[in-house]
């Protein structure tokens, strides 16, 4: 299920049973399975992969009811161009998975992990760098790049959440 304002680019898949919030941005060429949650305002680059069971997350504290003690403002994950999320990984608000990273089967990633990183476990902690032979060209990073700067998708993001502010 897409919600309102969800905004997905080109050849994207979206699996059965998995659930899109709304308000956040899906780059082309991405792969959602089965099963997951696609939280508002996260940031999905082009070519992610996402196993099933995925979940996003977007409010730390968990201000239901108390909205008149602190102001919700959605905090989703951003993942970066060609990673790839094993199943069953939750991703805690804000956090930054960098370029090209993979991350292992039922981790729970609490910090930002850096680009060409494999992180896992609770809490995901990085254990390797991706081998270049698993890199993705250069030329399709520049050319997404190109097309989509880190600061198109942060305006992007802001506006889609000015409601909240
Ligand atoms: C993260 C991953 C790529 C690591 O693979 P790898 O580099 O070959 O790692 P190894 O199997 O050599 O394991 C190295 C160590 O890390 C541990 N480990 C591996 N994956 C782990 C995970 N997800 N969580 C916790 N520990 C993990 C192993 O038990 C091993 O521990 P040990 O050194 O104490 O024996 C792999 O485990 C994984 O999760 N793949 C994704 C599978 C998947 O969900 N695919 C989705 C499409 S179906």
């Amino acid at each position: 299920m897409l919600r309102r304002e969800t905004n997905i680019g080109d050849n994207s898949i979206f699996g059965s049973l998995s659930a899109s919030e709304g308000k956040n941005w899906i780059g082309n060429n991405v792969l959602v399975h089965t099963q997951c949650h696609i939280t508002t305002g996260i940031i999905i680059e082009d070519w992610v992969f996402i196993a099933p069971e995925f979940v996003g997350a977007n409010d730390l504290q968990i201000l239901h009811g108390r909205r008149n003690i602190e102001k919700f403002i959605p905090k989703g994950p951003h993942i970066k161009f060609g990673s790839r999320i094993a199943v069953n990984v939750t991703v805690l608000p804000g956090v930054v998975i960098g370029r090209e990273s993979l991350i292992g089967a039922s981790s729970l990633v609490t910090k930002d992990v850096p680009d060409f990183s494999i992180a896992y476990g609770v809490p995901a902690k990085v254990a390797k760098t991706i081998e270049d032979k698993w890199r993705l060209p250069e030329k399709m990073y520049e050319e997404f790049r190109k097309r989509v700067s880190e600061e198109y998708l942060a305006k992007f993001i802001d506006k889609l959440l000015s409601d909240y502010k």
